[in-house]
């Protein structure tokens, strides 16, 4: 089959790059011009692993170019997917004017029996709203519009395009459905799950999935915050929780809050076409405001716990919002960093591979080229991103460049036992650290439980 991709971001890169490889003839299309230009010469604009070597390949096999020209772009498409940014609204909800104005623009090109399918998350209604913008532009109802919410994580986006656990096709006509099931045979033949569907509940399940997976986090995060009060251990809680296959293990590992371009945003319009729609999703408002005053709550808890004088320099390792991307969108950094510098501290900051994308929202700080040049002279280091890198540090050599004696790990990076050993102070997420319950009076962990576990403690 023929697709054009509208919008060669993260979404429609990987997408297109995808049914390429599964053999469909697939043109990306962006306005911007230097982004294609530096697609032809396989230059990523962004990071993304594994994403680069499937491009060439399907570059190579002829299923696959690029092209700022429109018309030029859809020319003979039997399918052209909308995958353009859908940021938020004051109002929590979402700016839909890129979708909409894609749709107007793709209008007049479109060849008769072409289906339109909106990739990007977008509000229950929205493919219909999409419809009938293409119809006033063609005078005519004669282009249908499917929705196909896409669930890639960044970091592994191709693994999860070609190992999906479902894929969910919304339409609301047979023949709309037909090429939609057409498009994704190669997986369905496979063996994966087609939940095929209207288009608003297609629109609906995106939103739900993302919403409940942010639940899990926030509420692991609240369960860790339980864990340091009462001498419990996040990691064994979790483990002990997840193991119930009604619960799952993934999606259950503590940090600094949940942060990127989807779960913030989806959150908030999740809540905003709540009340829009006059069905409130209280869960989902107190999750959002949760998540945000974690962010401040941690940055609070190093100005507590590390007791630097204003001056002092504090090293922040990890600035993307998770692993294995460059990206910073809503990272905790972006918070917490800021917090740290009005508290009058000097920031010295590092990350593998999201730094030139930080330094669009961060200023005022000294940028490292490795973590230990990071935490040099440094009074105390805050783990942000759970980099392998930072996996491997070497605690010792750590220890050595800081002049101050804490740690804050906010990915649990590191069994606490070992931080203790180079005597640093170690904080971190949901378990208590040695140092921790050597101040409280308390000197193994046997006998930490035990005093947890004796009646009338609080
Ligand atoms: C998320 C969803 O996982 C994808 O299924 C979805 O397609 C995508 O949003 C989207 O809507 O486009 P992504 O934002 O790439 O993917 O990243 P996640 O791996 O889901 O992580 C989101 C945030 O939650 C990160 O800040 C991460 O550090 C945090 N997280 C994740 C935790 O704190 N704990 C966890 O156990 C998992």
């Amino acid at each position: 089959m023929q697709i054009t991709m509208i919008g060669a971001g993260y979404v429609g890169l990987t997408t297109g790059t995808c049914l390429a490889t599964i053999g469909h003839r697939v043109c990306c299309h962006d306005i911007d011009a230097a982004r294609i230009a530096r697609l032809e010469r396989f230059d990523l604009p962004l990071f993304e692993p594994g994403l680069e070597s499937v491009m060439c390949q399907a570059v190579e096999a002829g299923n696959l170019r690029f092209s700022a020209h429109l018309k030029e772009s859809l020319a003979g498409a039997d399918a052209v997917f909308i995958a353009v940014g859908t940021p938020s609204a004051p109002d929590g909800g979402i700016d839909l004017s890129h979708v909409l104005s894609a749709a107007r623009k793709i209008a007049p090109h479109l060849k008769r029996s072409a289906l339109v399918v909106v990739k990007s998350t977008v509000v229950a209604g929205t493919a219909r709203r999409v419809r009938e913008i293409i119809a006033r532009e063609r005078g005519a109802f004669d282009i249908r519009v499917a929705s196909n919410p896409e669930f890639l994580r960044e970091g592994s986006a191709v693994k999860d395009f070609m190992e999906p656990d479902r894929i969910v096709i919304g339409a609301d006509d047979t023949r709309s459905r037909n090429i939609m099931r057409s498009i994704y045979r190669h997986f369905s033949q496979a063996g994966v799950p087609i939940v095929a569907t209207t288009t608003s509940n297609a629109e609906l399940i995106k939103y739900a999935a993302n919403a409940f997976l942010a639940l899990k986090i926030g509420f692991v995060n609240e369960v860790a915050d339980l864990c340091e009060k009462a001498g419990g251990d996040i990691v064994d809680v979790a483990r002990g929780i997840g193991l119930d296959r009604r619960i799952g293990e993934s999606f259950l590992a503590p940090g600094p809050g949940f942060g990127g371009s989807c779960f913030p945003k989806d959150t908030r319009a999740f809540a905003a076409t709540g009340r829009q729609f006059g069905a409130p999703q209280k869960l989902i408002e107190t999750l959002v405001a949760r998540n945000e005053q974690r962010k401040t709550g941690l940055a609070r808890r190093i100005l507590k716990e590390a007791q630097l004088p204003p001056g002092s320099t504090v090293a922040v390792l990890g600035l993307a919002f998770k692993s294995n991307t460059d990206d910073v969108r809503e990272s905790a950094a972006l918070n917490i960093i800021p917090l740290l510098r009005d508290a009058g501290l000097q920031v010295t900051v590092h990350d593998p591979k999201a730094s030139m994308n930080a330094r669009r929202h961060i200023k005022d700080v000294k940028w490292a080229n490795c973590p230990y040049a990071a935490c040099d002279g440094a009074g105390a280091a805050v783990i942000l991103t759970e980099w392998d890198e930072y996996r491997k540090l070497d605690l010792a050599r750590l220890a050595r460049s800081l002049s101050g004696d804490a740690l804050f790990d906010y990915r649990n990076l590191f069994d606490p036992r070992s931080v203790a050993q180079q005597g640093l102070r170690y904080f971190c997420i949901g378990r208590m650290a040695p140092s921790a319950r050597q101040r409280a009076g308390v000197s193994s962990l046997d006998a930490w439980n035990q005093r947890v576990a004796a009646p009338g403690h609080a």
